[in-house]
This record gives structure tokens, C-alpha cells and sequence, in this order.
């Protein structure tokens, strides 16, 4: 879902002034992540000036050192976040566990109804996805992992909100007078009828007495939920399981009869799954980041804003086997001395990223709110774009990203080099795969059983003079590509082209698409392709794969 207002209004509940060891340009730099968000992904330099409050000088020298974290990129007066910037949404879902521990039983239970499946944690007062398990439809409206809900418009609200304490309702009452129409939750329509603060009371209470909530189309005419909570082995609720369906398909009533008890039975196993869990092991290497962040310095001077970079990757100091961490062992794993790390720590509890009981600190699910809802939402292509244009730009020739269907490749994005005579791939543009280098890339790269039956069936003919057609040379070919990594295919495809493909790689290990770079005959040798173009196209699939594997932690990457 695309964000529903242009402009994010500013944070409509009063936030107190911040402590005076606060890191002012830490709090700069997660106003701009937080503008970046909330405007789904990308906006002008001067209209997050605009957004934030600070002075566009700032604005830049902040979005330089975003950028040079990976962070954002930055495309003339424009900054859009990058797929790296997930590493601090990845380390509170690693930390947390939830999403690694309950992802099979809310996925097994999507596809057993047939509907989407979603769990939520509570954020103040408000709740805030972990995990999304989307069934399309025409009629859908779904929610990205790390969207910001008010929890009086949802199904899970009324059950976290029996954990409440007073000051909890204080504030939720704040926060209605203070945004009425819920102009801070910019990923749902505003409120339009005012559902009053008696019926979510009533709600909490009902939720209390049957265990189990429903949202009756209070975000949105249409969207029904039925949620139930996901209980840690003390007793508190570790997370909402909600099953989640249009009233084209089932009413409110109808999702309470028929599906809530095959969601309490799922939900019974993610309590079993929680019991059982062992206790993660914490992976020890220190991140070596103090000494990243001084070579940047040194490299950018003044526009290098080191205290924002330093602040930042005290995120990343969280993760799996890592959901507690003092403050020396916070300055251990960053490399940072105590007292920078201590204000970094104040300044994220201060804007709520970070909370602390006794001397252990924890993140907080409003790290989601650094980038996550846009950047879950991304595309291989899109991940892949950026690199293969900085390939173009510096190989000049052109590139493209392809997948295998069927016995094809298929074209995912391609960046032509605007020769003259240039080789321009149209994205779904479809060439069998055995005559081409992404092709051979991706057959080399079948799993290895049922791969040589699947090659058997191919069928090959001759496209140019040069076409290897017979199946006993290709497999002798293919076994060569998977040896050395690479694909150099010559006028098979075409008289005059030549194209030289390495693989992209996902988290697994498994071959899931083909980058290359194509080129005229004339343009190189076949040895200098090898020599100048491959390591380039090497390097790029590791910049691809890198994003991709940051990406994909904890949400489905789909290639288109
Ligand atoms: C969702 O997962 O999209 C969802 C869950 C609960 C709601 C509304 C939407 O109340």
C-alpha cells in the first residue's frame, strides 16, 4: 500500500525535550529516515527540509552521510533509501525472534485459509507488523511489515490493550485529542467516522473475557480481521496472530465462526513452537564499525557527520542471541568508546528506538520505522537496477538481469549504454536459454537433481551458424560454467553479439537470476572480456547478492 498523504505531518503527540546528552545530529538523522519513510520511500531534498524542520545545508550534509552508510542513494536534488538501510529493522526482528520462531506456522496457516496472515507487536499505543503472509486479491489491502496501525482501528489493539497500564490510557487519550483524524499513521485512509473512545474500551474488555478480537471494517470499508494473542511461555502476549479477509469473500461474523477456531489451533502451536526454543547462540565477531566511520571522515571531511554514522550502527549491535545488551558489551561490539556509545543509547531511548530495564538496553519495534515498510515492498529488479546502471556506466556497454521460465530467459531489467549501435534488451523480452550467457548461467545452475533430465528435454536449434545445438557438447559446456563462474556465449545468439553472465545468488545459495553485459563483437576480445568485464560483473552480483540478502532476512524478495 502506497502512503496516503503527500506530506507526513509532524509527530502530533508532544514529545518532550530531549536530555541534554542527547546526540543532536543522531536525532537529525533519524528525522530524515523517519521523513524518507513516511513519504514511502523517496522524496526531494528540500521538501524533507520541508517535512523535518532543518535547514536544507543540514538536509545535505545529513543525506551525505546517509548515503555514504548505503543507506540512501542519492539521485540529483532527490534522496530515495536504499536496501542496506534494513540491517537496523533486521536487527530488532533477529533479536525479537518472533518472525524466525512463527514464520512457518503463519505461513502453513495462510495457505490452509486461503487469507492473509499477519502478526503484529504492540508499539505504545499503537500496533505494529512483524510478519506478513499476503494472499493477492483483486479486492486486498495489505499492510508491509513495520506499518505503524492505532490500536483502536485494528483486531489485535483491544487484546494488547489489556496489558495497558493507566499511564498507557493517558496517553492514548492524548493522542487521540492531540490527531484526530490519525494523520500520524500514514499508512492507513484517516479516520473518517469517529469511532468513540467508550466502544474500544468496550472492545478491551470483550477481548479480555473471549481471548480473540475483531476489526469490522474500522480501518477501511471492506477489510475484516479476527486476531488472537500469541502468549510467551510467561504468560505475557509475545505477539497478535490475525487472519485477515474482505467482506466480498466473508463478514466479520463469518471469519469469528469459520476461522477462528483453525486460527487458535495455529496459534496454540506457535505458543509450543515459543516453549520449546532453545536459547540462540550469540554470534561474538566485533563489527569493526568505529574504524568504517573514521576512514569515512577522514575520506569526506565536514560532510561526513560521524556521530550520525556512529549512532546509527549502535542498532546493529542487536540481533539474534543479542536482544539484551549492556552498555559495555553495546561498546564492545561497535567499537565504540563507552561514552559515545551512552549517548547514542540516550539519544534512541530518548526517540523511543531503544528502551532500558536495570543496565540492559533493548530495541524497540520503532526501528521498523526507519525504512522498513517501503523497502520490504522492493523487487530483485529493483535492487538490481542501481547496480547494473553504475555496471553500464563504467563498462560502457549494456547490461541486463534475467530469470529463467521454462526454457527461456526472460529479460528483468536491462540498462542500455546508448551507443549508436547499441544492444538493447527489451525487459520480458524472452531468448532460450541454451544459446544465450544468463541462460547458461541459470541452466548450470538447476539443482542438481533432476537437472540432467530437465536438460534432455530442451530443444535446441541453430539461431546463427555458431549455435551449439548438440545436448552432449552443451552439458560439457554448462559443467565448464559451473567450474568457473562465469558464461561467455559468442554469436550464438546473434551474429556480432558477444556476451559474457555471472549468477546472483540468494541467501541460500541457489541460483535465482543471471546478470551480463552485452556487447558488439568488435568491442573487445573474448580474453579481454574475460580480463576487464568479468571481475566488474562479479562485483556488481556481489552488490546485488549483498542488498538481496539484507532484503530477503525477513521478507519474500520476488524477482518482478
Ligand atoms: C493485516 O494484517 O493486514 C491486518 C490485521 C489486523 C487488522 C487489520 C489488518 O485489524
Amino acid at each position: 500500500m502506497t502512503s496516503t498523504h503527500a506530506v507526513p505531518p509532524a509527530d502530533p503527540v508532544a514529545v518532550p525535550a530531549p536530555p541534554e546528552e542527547a546526540v543532536a545530529p543522531l536525532m537529525r538523522g533519524i528525522a530524515v529516515l523517519r521523513g524518507l519513510t513516511d513519504a514511502g520511500g523517496a522524496a526531494g531534498l528540500s521538501d524533507l527540509g520541508r517535512t523535518t524542520g532543518l535547514a536544507r545545508s543540514t538536509i545535505d550534509r545529513v543525506a551525505g552521510t546517509l548515503a555514504r552508510m548505503g543507506y540512501v542513494h542519492l539521485d540529483g536534488s532527490n534522496a530515495v533509501l536504499a536496501p542496506r538501510l534494513m540491517e537496523l529493522g533486521n536487527a530488532y526482528l533477529a533479536a525479537l525472534r518472533l518472525p524466525d520462531l512463527l514464520r512457518n506456522h503463519a505461513d502453513g496457516l495462510a495457505d490452509e485459509l486461503d487469507e492473509s496472515v499477519s502478526l503484529a507487536v504492540a508499539d505504545g499505543d499503537g500496533i505494529r507488523f512483524i510478519h506478513q503472509a499476503i494472499r493477492r486479491r483483486a479486492l486486498s489491502l495489505s499492510f508491509r511489515i513495520g506499518d505503524l496501525l492505532p490500536a483502536e482501528r485494528t483486531a489485535p489493539g483491544p487484546l494488547l490493550a489489556t496489558d495497558w497500564s493507566a499511564q498507557d490510557w493517558a496517553r492514548w487519550r492524548e493522542r487521540r485529542l492531540a490527531d484526530p483524524e490519525d494523520l500520524g499513521f500514514p499508512a492507513i485512509p484517516p479516520r473518517s467516522r469517529s469511532a468513540d473512545a467508550v466502544d474500544f474500551e468496550r472492545r478491551v474488555e470483550q477481548a479480555r473475557l473471549h481471548g480473540w478480537a475483531l476489526d469490522d471494517q474500522l480501518i477501511e470499508p471492506g477489510l475484516v480481521a479476527a486476531s488472537v494473542p500469541v502468549r510467551a511461555p510467561d504468560g505475557r502476549i509475545a505477539c497478535v496472530a490475525s487472519a485477515v479477509s474482505h467482506t466480498s469473500r466473508r463478514s466479520a461474523d463469518s471469519l469469528r465462526d469459520s476461522l477462528l477456531p483453525r486460527l487458535r489451533t495455529a496459534v496454540a502451536a506457535m505458543e509450543r513452537e515459543l516453549a520449546a526454543a532453545p536459547q540462540p547462540e550469540a554470534p561474538s565477531a566485533p563489527s569493526g564499525l568505529a574504524a568504517w566511520t573514521s576512514a569515512s571522515k577522514q575520506e569526506l571531511g565536514g560532510e561526513f557527520i560521524t556521530s550520525l554514522a556512529r549512532g546509527l550502527t549502535v542498532v546493529t549491535a542487536f540481533g539474534e542471541g543479542r536482544a539484551e545488551l549492556t552498555l559495555s558489551q553495546v561498546a564492545e561490539r561497535t567499537g565504540l568508546p563507552r561514552a559515545t556509545a551512552r549517548r547514542a543509547l540516550i539519544t534512541l531511548q530518548h526517540l523511543g528506538h531503544v528502551t532500558v530495564s536495570g543496565r540492559s538496553f533493548r530495541l524497540t519495534p520503532r526501528v521498523l520505522a526507519l525504512g522498513f515498510p517501503p523497502l520490504s515492498k522492493t523487487t530483485l529488479t529493483r535492487i538490481a537496477h542501481p547496480h547494473l546502471a553504475a555496471l553500464t556506466r563504467r563498462v560502457r556497454d549494456s547490461t541486463s538481469l534475467s530469470v529463467l521460465t521454462g526454457d527461456d530467459v526472460q529479460c528483468a531489467a536491462s540498462v542500455p549504454a546508448g551507443r549508436i549501435m547499441d544492444v538493447d534488451i527489451a525487459v520480458g523480452a524472452r531468448v532460450p536459454a541454451y544459446a544465450t550467457s544468463t541462460g547458461r548461467i541459470l541452466l548450470a545452475g538447476l539443482p542438481a537433481e533432476g537437472r540432467t533430465e530437465r536438460l534432455a528435454q530442451v530443444r535446441m536449434a541453430p539461431l546463427t551458424s555458431r549455435t551449439v545445438t548438440r545436448p552432449t557438447v552443451l552439458k560439457a559446456i554448462l559443467d565448464r560454467v559451473r567450474e568457473e563462474g562465469y558464461a561467455l556465449v559468442e554469436e550464438e545468439m546473434e551474429e556480432g553479439l558477444r556476451s559474457i553472465a555471472v549468477a546472483v545468488r540468494d541467501r541460500d545459495g541457489s541460483v535465482i537470476a543471471a546478470i551480463n553485459v552485452n556487447m558488439h563483437s568488435s568491442r573487445r576480445s573474448a580474453e579481454e572480456c574475460v580480463e576487464d568485464i568479468l571481475p566488474e560483473l562479479r562485483d556488481t552480483a556481489a552488490r546485488i547478492e549483498g542488498d538481496l540478502h539484507i532484503t530477503g532476512r525477513f521478507v519474500r524478495v520476488p524477482t518482478v
